[in-house]
């Protein structure tokens, strides 16, 4: 940060000293590109389809049979392109939902969810470890937001039952079918609350699409919940899809509300034409292939039991380091072995973690665990 310092004048000031303050803190963060030689554990490519060449020679096929492979404007102009549309049936045929809707990125869907849907007099409830996109667009709502205690479904009915809404206001809940930084699952009784109360059901499933239920569709299927009207799903194309985006899966009723009100939606340009045919042929190959990725998810549970005797649901493994200095330290002896872990710190999360993800087909994950079982006899 020394070349900073003769800056101290100018305008931009005011952010070294916050700079500074998230120094001293252990908890500033800088973008690395990283060796692609790395043995990586560290992403959400859960399946390794970002490496699947054949899915990027597909996808080049199918946007290549059309005059425009761009967007070129938002979707309510002339953004909407064949490619959105025939993804959008497919998917939403597939998960039993009326419609679906592409968006640019998983940030931009819940942003439009959370922002377009909530109207004054409304209570919103989101789970204390929901996603900061969610938490981000309650600022620009005008509802009730209350927090529950995660994964509690008694809390959660208990803050129904006290958070008084008006006559006509109606209950919104968000949850993710797995969080990000716990590997937990959602709690199924949220699914009775959400009906017991008539409430509207936002259940992100950026982490457990392509991970969980009978044909790795996330955890509706996992938990064999038939989608109704009162249920959105969120899914993200960046992570086990291999490609980069989302879809918003609803009602016919709630599809054309956030097409007309949600402005994360409406004003941007339309998905990424190259992305959704990406993300369509990843998910095609998963649908062709779901004995084979089941086995491999089965196979990385088993070495997690027999190594480090952790049972996991997801495709996450979370282990809890004293503070964030050592969280680092420990990257960074696994870097030099080869190996590449996340290293999550506070804010965003509230103990440092090792986030380990077992990748499927990534070599040397027997060796990992083992590296960390001993660290973890250690002292770690
Ligand atoms: C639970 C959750 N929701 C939403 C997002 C945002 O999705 P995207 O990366 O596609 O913007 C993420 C992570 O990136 C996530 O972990």
């Amino acid at each position: 940060m020394e070349n900073l310092e003769l800056r101290e004048n100018t305008s931009s000031s005011f952010y070294l000293k916050e700079l500074k303050a998230i120094k001293r803190a252990n908890r500033y963060r800088n973008r690395v590109v990283f060796d692609e030689n790395l043995k990586d554990f560290a992403s959400n490519d859960y399946l390794g389809l970002s490496r699947k060449k054949k899915l990027l020679k597909k996808a080049y096929r199918r946007v290549k049979r059309y005059k425009f492979h761009s967007p070129k404007a938002s979707t309510l102009v002339n953004g909407y392109h064949p490619i959105h549309q025939e993804f959008e049936k497919y998917v939403a045929k597939l998960n039993g939902f009326e419609k679906a809707l592409c968006v640019g990125s998983g940030f931009l869907a819940n942003l439009s969810i959370f922002e377009a849907l909530p109207r004054r007099g409304d209570l919103l409830l989101f789970d204390e470890e929901f996603h900061a996109s969610g938490l981000l667009a309650c600022e620009l709502n005008e509802a009730k937001v209350v927090k529950f205690l995660h994964n509690d479904a008694k809390d959660l009915e208990k803050k129904i039952k006290e958070y008084k809404i008006t006559k006509n206001g109606r209950v919104i809940i968000g949850v993710e079918g797995v969080y990000s930084m716990s590997g937990d699952l959602i709690n199924p009784e949220i699914f009775n609350i959400a009906d017991k109360y008539q409430a509207l059901l936002v259940v992100d499933e950026a982490h457990s699409v392509g991970v969980l239920g009978k044909n790795l569709l996330g955890v509706f299927e996992y938990f064999d919940i038939k989608p109704k009207t009162n249920h959105i799903k969120m899914g993200t194309l960046g992570k086990a899809l291999g490609s980069y985006g989302a879809y918003v899966l609803s009602s016919n009723e709630i599809y054309d509300f956030l097409c007309n009100r949600a402005k994360a939606t409406i004003y941007t340009t339309a998905p990424s034409v190259f992305d959704i045919a990406l993300a369509y042929e990843g998910l095609l190959y998963i649908q062709k292939n779901i004995n084979k990725y089941k086995k491999f998810i089965r196979n990385r549970k088993q070495k997690i039991k027999k190594i480090l005797h952790q049972n996991i649901k997801s495709l996450i493994l979370v282990i809890e380091i004293k503070s964030s200095v050592d969280a680092l330290k420990i990257k960074e002896k696994l870097l030099q072995k080869g190996f590449l872990v996340g290293a999550i710190r506070p804010p965003t999360v509230n103990k440092p973690i090792l986030r380990i993800i077992p990748r499927i087909k990534e070599k040397g994950f027997g060796k990992i665990l083992k590296i960390i079982k001993n660290e973890i006899s250690n002292g770690l």
